[in-house]
């Protein structure tokens, strides 16, 4: 009989590579963001439900049948599916748009009640990228240049493909959505049950079909690029002329409308051959409407999201090994008198270089703590006994490679050891 709690299901403990290789993915996306001048905001992981069925769409899957929602006597909750909503409503809340241009990043859980396996899980984490107040393409084609930009950085660029598909201005969408509904009534019978009742609510989102029934009929229906009006074209060729211009390479999909309902002008996705069915690692696109449509004045605004975990999982896939973060330096005292001074030349350590160090704690015999270095996965062991105390030096060993162990003074320690790593 065990009282042991398992984990919940989609959930997981992220500790040593995994969470070395998420660190690296969410580093590289910050300093770059961060180059680009874009500021951090830290959004909550809980907003009401009506925030995300206004905002991202009554008849998404994200809204529809993967939420966490919790309902209390006075209002009903949810953890964030994503990001933009929230946002946007913060964005809103505190006027940070009035005459001012906010270009904000983010990085966090996620959740969304789906089927787990690997890449898909009901917690992941997301960075992601939002830009009010611009027209754009500019902002567009820059939020995609700063993605390729973490691609080359992470050393997958050849492993990601781009994907890009207007979905034009509202008038074009209106037009289009008619176009749809006609299309579909005509064969309503024959689609699944969910496509039925999302042919009331938005049939756009039929498009994103997985049933295999619709998807044939989905083959057949009117493509939103006949029904792009002349300022909605323009956009969409001058985005496209500029991510040209930039040498990226983009290939159009006209039936690429994304899962989110917000979406407006260009929109594009990012993915790989190499994780199965979760080949998409990220997403995006311009959301002209969504202030407006939460409360807010109305703003222009495009933005993306990254899945961490997904490229995290292609970067091992592809064989790149981030190694877990151990310490650089093990110190230990050979016995129980030298602790004290093992102590203060870890302390000098810590103040004059940027290593990691860790001070042997426990106890044990010479040999014990030796090992004990050892499994701590250190490279470098400063070993200490009554002789290096007695004269104010130090014992380097190397652990990790073939090198003879050295004796120094302990003011040259910091120096010796970053010469010799
Ligand atoms: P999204 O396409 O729904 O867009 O999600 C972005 C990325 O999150 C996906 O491409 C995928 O890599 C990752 N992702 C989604 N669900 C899961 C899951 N269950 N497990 C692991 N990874 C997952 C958005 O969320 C929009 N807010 C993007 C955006 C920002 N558009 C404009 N601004």
């Amino acid at each position: 009989m065990s009282d042991r709690s398992p984990l919940v299901r989609g959930m997981r403990d992220l500790y040593a590579e995994e969470l070395a290789s998420i660190r690296i993915v969410e580093s590289v996306f910050r300093d770059t963001l961060e180059s680009y001048g874009y500021e951090l905001i830290r959004l909550p992981t809980m907003e009401r439900t009506a925030l995300f069925s206004r905002g991202i769409g009554e008849s998404t899957d994200a809204v529809s049948k993967e939420m966490f929602t919790l309902d209390d006597e006075t209002e009903s909750l949810s953890l964030r599916p994503e990001g933009t909503a929230s946002c946007v409503r913060a964005v809103i809340d505190a006027n940070l748009y009035r005459g001012n241009q906010p270009k904000l990043w983010y990085v966090g859980s996620m959740f969304r009640h789906e089927r787990p396996q690997l890449g898909r899980y009901r917690e992941f984490f997301q960075v992601g990228a939002e830009a009010f107040g611009f027209n754009g393409p500019d902002v567009d084609t820059e939020l995609i240049r700063i993605v390729q930009d973490v691609w080359e950085r992470l050393d997958v660029t050849n492993e990601i493909t781009l994907e890009i598909n207007s979905l034009g201005n509202t008038a074009s969408r209106l037009r289009h959505r008619d176009a749809l509904v006609d299309y579909f009534e005509g064969c309503r019978d024959d689609l699944d049950e969910d496509s039925q009742r999302r042919l009331e609510i938005n049939p756009l989102r039929i498009l994103d079909s997985k049933n295999e029934r619709t998807q044939e009929i989905v083959e057949r229906a009117p493509n939103m690029s006949d029904y792009l009006d002349d300022e909605s074209r323009r956009h969409f060729d001058e985005f496209q002329e500029r991510l040209a211009r930039l040498g990226i390479h983009a290939t159009v999909n006209h039936r690429l409308v994304r899962g989110l309902d917000y979406y407006t002008h260009g929109v594009f996705e990012w993915n790989t051959a190499r994780l199965g069915a979760q080949k998409q690692v990220g997403g995006g696109g311009r959301y002209d409407g969504l202030c407006e449509l939460l409360g807010g004045a109305p703003c222009p605004a495009a933005g993306f999201a990254i899945g961490v975990d997904r490229v995290a999982l292609l970067r091992k896939e592809i064989g790149l090994k981030t190694p877990a973060s151990t310490p650089d330096v093990y110190v230990l005292a050979l016995s129980d008198e030298e602790e004290e001074y093992a102590l203060q030349v870890a302390s000098q350590l810590r103040e004059t270089s940027s290593f990691g160090v860790r001070v042997h704690q426990g106890g044990g015999k010479a040999k014990a703590r030796m090992r004990a270095a050892d499994r701590s996965g250190a490279s470098i062991a400063l070993i200490i006994g009554a002789q290096e105390a007695a004269d104010n030096q130090v014992s380097i060993k190397w652990l990790r490679i073939n090198r003879e162990q050295v004796t120094v003074p302990v003011t040259d320690l910091p120096t010796t050891l970053l010469t010799s790593n």
